[in-house]
Parts: C-alpha cells; structure tokens; sequence
C-alpha cells in the first residue's frame, strides 16, 4: 500500500513516455518574456495600493525585498528541476518522479489554486480597470453586468468574456500566444516607464515619513499579500515541452524574468510612495490614481490601459500553465484522457483548454473572488515548499543524475527556501489556511476515488 501510494516514474521513463507532439516553438527570449508576462500584473498594478495603506507603509518596497528573497530561493531550486526534468506539468512532475504520485497528485490539485485561481482573480482585477476605462469613453456598463451575484449584480461579464477570449487565444496556438504575449508585455514594460518618468520629478521625500507606521510585522504582513505579485515566474517551467532548448533555456527564462520583475516593483514602490501620501493608496488602481493626483493625466490614462494589457498577458500564461499541469496529470492517468489530447492541426491541448477556460470564466463571471485570492498565496507557497523538498530528496537520491543547472550552496538555498515560504504561509489568516485544508482534503479523497485506479503507471 505504502509502497504504491508513493510509486515513483524514473526521470528517463518520465522524458521516453512525454512526446504526444506538443510543438516546440519557444526560446530563452521568449520564456524571460513569458515570465514577465505572467509576473507583472494585478499584483503590482492593484495590490500595492492596499498593501501600503494598510500593512507595510512607505516600507513596502521592504515587503517586495522579502518576497523576492523568498521567490528568489524558489527561483533557483526550479531551474535546477526545469533543466533536468524539461517536461511539461512543472511542481507536479517535478515530484513525481522524485517524491511519488500521492506527493505528486496533491501539488497537481494545489497548483490549480495557483494557476486557474489566480486567472479568476486577475480577470475580475482585468475587469475593474476595464469598467473603468469604458466609463473613461463614457460607456457604462448596467451593474447587473459587470458584479458578481454575491456583490448585487448577476454575472461579471468582462470578466467572463476575456477568460474565454484568452482560452480561444491559447487553443489556436502558442507561438501565437507567445507572439501576443511579447506584444502586451513590450506595452506594459513600456507602461511602466512612463510611470517612473512622470513621477520622479514629484517624488517628496517628506511621503516616506513614517517610514514603517506599522512596524516590522506590517513589513511581513506585506510581503505575505504581495507574494502574489511574484507569482508566475514558476509558469515558465511548465513550458518545457514546447522549448525549443529546455535544458539551458528554462533557466534562464525563470531567474532573468523574476530578477527583472524585482527590480522593477522595488523601482515602482520606492517612487509610487514617494509622489503620494501612502494612506490615500488604498484603492483599485493605485498606480493611475497616485498619477492623476499629482496632474500628470496622460499618464495616467496610458497606465491605466497598460494595466488591461498587462494583466491580460498575466491571464494568457498563468492559463496556459494551468492547461499544461492539466495535460502532465491526464498523460499519467491521473485525470481523464481529454485533458492530453493534442489537436491534431493546432498541436495544443485545445478542447481542455476551451473546457478549463469555461470553467475559469464561470467562477471569474460569479465569485465573489477577492475572499479567496489570498489561496491563491497559499497554494503557491505550498507548491515552492514542496519542490524545495523534492530538489533535496533528488540530490541524495540520484547525486549523478545531469544536471544543466545547479541550484547553489545546496542544501541551504532549498532550505531557505523552505523556511521563507513557510514564514510566509504562516502570517496568512487563519481562515485561508482552514480553506486551503479543505481543499486539499478534497483533493485527497479524488485521489484515491479516481487518480489511483486509473493511473498508468500502477496499470503497468
Ligand atoms: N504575479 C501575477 C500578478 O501579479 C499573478 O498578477
């Protein structure tokens, strides 16, 4: 019993049984863009606002340093993993073939927090600036539209409709998915810049003042909200399939986006604090707001749709990774065969990603989602414990295996990586960590209903 709930693929068997004809389009350049396309998005361009009003203050730059410490570690232990398993499914495969398939189905149930849920909530954050903006044209859409029944209306629909647009998007192809992706994230790198540009000649040191108003703990309580921001970097490793280089690309891909991204949020935070007092901040578009208070209109218009646009690119990819955990899960049994079929003239994994999208749309169009999108975090974190575990167990297990990519000071980066993540779990609300046992009982028990007599590798 033991032994089967923690049965394991070798990474050779894992890599002979992968090829059902995904196309491999993608270079180191395309994967830094992915990255960045999934990393920017709600994070910085919404939750910045009520991160600094509420937990960290002006300090809130601090809060970003933590949580790329905490990403950072992650960062490194995936590129070890994405050089020497390049296969598509990232935290999920990753543990198969080193922890087992029980370890492996509950990251492939908890990386559906991560990916689907977070396109849920970065829809509904799409569909607020979007509002905004039609309401900029005067078009105003009727409130039944454009809430959730929870908040009064009957359904979401911007927020629906772009789930299922991107769904289409990434059915028809990924070189066209990366294509668009590059465009929108060229916008909102471009948008950003004209963000610093228009502040810093506004910036007043005297906004920085009290510098941490909540103390070291708001700094923490910060950095555990804003960890979203961060999230996506780990996307890129489920693209490995479709790389062109997988070994010495994927690395690149994760640790050039997320150093990036980095330096760009410390950049933002430092200058949006210093241009407005941080307690006005706490709104859904800080960053446009923060502009238009100090007159600079245009820019504010500008960033205003570059956050559309950026936050579409986050949706494309974190939808993708959440197609391609789906795919890596039904290729091994774990799921039903629908999830692994590639369309033969596409070469995607079309009907799930349609059938994924809808379902996604659905809960975008009718959740009240900002309850949950603190799961989000949660499953996220989890998944970077769990790996971080997996790259240790692997260099004991395997020592020879090759390597592309080493992760450095083996065995303290995975362990730092585990105690910050941990750290971070930690100072969540109770109430999302009850939300995320449940989950994850749930998930358990579809294991042992369906997963486990269906898998291929207990059949063979
Ligand atoms: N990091 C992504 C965002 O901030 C998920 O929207």
């Amino acid at each position: 019993m033991q032994q089967s709930l923690f049965k394991k693929k070798s990474i050779a068997q894992a890599v002979d049984g992968a090829d059902r004809g995904l196309a491999r389009s993608l270079s180191a350049m395309d994967l830094t863009l992915l990255g960045i396309g999934a990393i920017i998005g709600a994070g910085i361009f919404v939750l910045t606002g009520v991160a600094a009003a509420t937990k960290a203050g002006p300090a809130l730059s601090l809060s970003f340093v933590v949580g790329a410490f905490a990403c950072g570690f992650a960062a490194l232990v995936y590129a070890e993993f994405a050089s020497a398993v390049p296969l598509s499914g990232s935290a999920y495969t990753y543990t198969y073939v080193t922890l087992g398939e029980l370890p492996a189905w509950i990251i492939g149930w908890d990386l559906i927090l991560e990916y689907a849920l977070a396109c849920a909530t970065v829809a509904i954050g799409w569909s607020g600036y979007f509002i905004r903006l039609l309401a900029g044209l005067g078009i105003d859409l009727p409130p039944a539209l454009t809430h959730a029944p929870g908040d009064g209306g009957l359904i979401n629909l911007p927020a629906f409709s772009v789930m299922l647009l991107i769904s289409v998007v990434l059915a028809i192809g990924v070189r066209q998915t990366s294509v668009a992706n590059a465009v929108i994230v060229i916008l909102k790198l471009a948008v950003i810049g004209i963000f610093l540009l228009a502040a810093v000649p506004h910036v007043q040191p005297a906004n920085w003042e009290p510098f941490m108003p909540f103390g070291w703990s708001g700094v923490m309580a910060g950095a555990g909200l804003i960890f979203f921001a961060y999230i996506g970097f780990d996307a890129v490793s489920t693209a490995a399939e479709e790389a062109k280089n997988p070994q010495r690309d994927m690395p690149i891909g994760i640790i050039v986006s997320l150093v990036l991204c980095t330096l760009i949020y410390i950049a933002v935070t430092v200058v949006l604090t210093g241009i407005a007092p941080y307690l006005t901040l706490n709104v859904a578009d800080p960053i446009a707001f923060a502009l238009a208070q100090i007159g600079e209109h245009f820019a504010a218009g500008a960033t205003a749709i570059g956050a559309v646009a950026g936050l579409t690119s986050v949706l494309l990819v974190m939808m993708y990774g959440q197609t391609r955990v789906f795919y890596a899960m039904s290729r091994d049994g774990l799921l039903p065969a629908v999830f692994s079929e590639v369309h033969p003239r596409f070469r995607t994994p079309a009907r799930t990603t349609l059938l994924t999208g809808l379902l996604i749309a659905i809960a975008a169009g009718v959740l009240p989602i900002h309850e949950v999108a603190s799961l989000v975090n949660v499953g996220t974190l989890a998944a970077f414990v769990m790996v971080s575990i997996a790259v240790l167990y692997l260099r004991r297990a395997q020592p020879n295996l090759h390597r592309p990519f080493r992760t450095p000071f083996v065995p303290w980066t995975p362990i730092l990586a585990i105690l910050s993540c941990g750290y971070l779990i930690a100072s969540l609300e109770a109430i999302t960590l009850w939300r995320f046992v449940i989950w994850m009982v749930i998930g358990i028990a579809l294991y042992f209903v369906y997963a486990r007599r269906h898998s291929v590798l207990a059949q063979a």
